[in-house]
């Protein structure tokens, strides 16, 4: 059996990260990248990535060329966390007959918020016989998937209660300023006034996602305001120092309503100096669960994981777009890509 043929569909810092992750591995090779920033275009993918070695794929703008240029069983897409950038990208890449794994954090469950372009999307799909699905650590993983398996031992269920706690020094420094570590409050507020800070993209997704596989029919998602977490003494990372007083990462709450009872919250903080990072899953219920990983799984290893380690999944998976929910429980791809898939 030939190897798995792998098109990058950005190759930002997330996209290099899974580029690197997949030249590592057997069974699987990369045949084409697409990026649409200047200073990439026309390079050989191994420069943009910061190798010592050539790969002979030159980083196209155009995927159209790409695609009917080269064959490929897969696309890992990773330019956007809203929908209503990456699903021209995703469809165009649909169109061609390759399936897509994808970062963008709305897809992960968009029938939440853009339910007419998931249904436009699941028909494309389906037209053209490929799997699309939408992963990642967070929405993806920790907060929905994790959660949902949980649930499989509980015979009921009164509330569930996930918090996310993440000292934002092990992360990169965009992301650091993703979050407004090193801002002012005024500064904090302005920002997300002019939408230059918009926060974790996600939670409604994974809420929807968890009512979703239990049946649950929620009369609402509250999605609470984005709120500053204020250092209480100077804290600092390797590139941004934070004053007592000043801003040192995010705060982000959203609740699943259902008959005036909150029974799904998903609690998100990243932040510099936060001294204990975990993931932690509370069920209330019969039995009631207590599950920590302790530290919290960083985001960026997390991330690629979860996209390599679908990639036979989703090549596996029936045609249209597919939830995390729908697909066999999640597991590492360890050995030769080519074990994973179904012959
Ligand atoms: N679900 C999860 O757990 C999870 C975790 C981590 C990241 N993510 C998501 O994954 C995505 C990638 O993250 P990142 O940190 O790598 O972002 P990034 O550094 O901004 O990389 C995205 C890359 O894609 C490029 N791009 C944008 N639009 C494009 C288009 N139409 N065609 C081709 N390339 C295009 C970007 O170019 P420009 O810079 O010019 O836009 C950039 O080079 C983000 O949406 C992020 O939110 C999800």
């Amino acid at each position: 059996m030939g190897k798995i043929r792998v098109i990058l569909y950005g190759v930002g810092a997330i996209g290099s990260l899974i580029a690197k992750f997949l030249l590592e591995k057997k069974g699987i090779e990369i045949v084409g990248a697409v990026d649409i920033v200047r200073n990439k275009v026309g390079k050989d993918l191994g420069k943009v990535l910061g190798l010592k070695r050539k790969l002979g794929i030159r980083v196209s703008n155009d995927v159209d060329s790409v695609l009917s240029k080269v064959k490929a069983d897969i696309a890992v897409h990773a330019t956007s966390p809203f929908l209503k950038d990456a699903c021209p990208q995703i469809a165009s890449i649909v169109k061609h007959g390759v399936n897509v794994v994808s970062t963008c954090e709305e897809l992960s469950y968009p029938y939440v918020s853009k339910p007419k372009l998931a249904k436009e999307l699941d028909t494309l799909a389906k037209k053209r016989d490929v799997t699309v699905l939408g992963t990642g650590i967070n929405p993806g993983f920790l907060m929905d998937t994790f959660v949902i398996t949980l649930t499989a031992v509980c015979q009921k269920i009164e509330k569930i209660e996930v918090v996310r706690i993440m000292n934002a020094v092990t992360r990169r420094l965009p992301f650091q300023k993703k979050i407004g570590a090193g801002l002012t409050v005024e500064e904090f507020q302005w920002k997300i006034e002019k939408k230059q800070i918009t926060g974790h993209v996600g939670l409604e997704h994974s809420i929807a996602m968890i009512a979703d596989a239990l049946a649950w029919k929620l009369d609402k998602i509250i999605a609470g305001p984005l709120e500053p977490i204020i250092a209480k003494k100077s804290v600092k990372s390797k590139d941004i120092k934070v004053k007592a007083g000043g801003v040192a990462g995010l705060r982000q709450k959203a609740k699943g309503v259902m008959k005036n009872r909150e029974v799904i919250v998903l609690d998100f903080q990243a932040y510099i100096g936060a001294e204990e990072g975990y993931d932690a899953v509370t069920i209330e219920g019969v039995p009631n669960i207590k599950q920590r990983i302790q530290p919290c799984v960083h985001g960026d290893i997390g991330t690629v994981a979860m996209i390599v380690n679908a990639i036979p999944k989703v090549i596996n998976a029936p045609a249209g777009l597919l939830t995390m929910k729908d697909l066999p429980v999640p597991s590492a791809a360890l050995e030769d890509m080519r074990k994973y898939l179904k012959t």
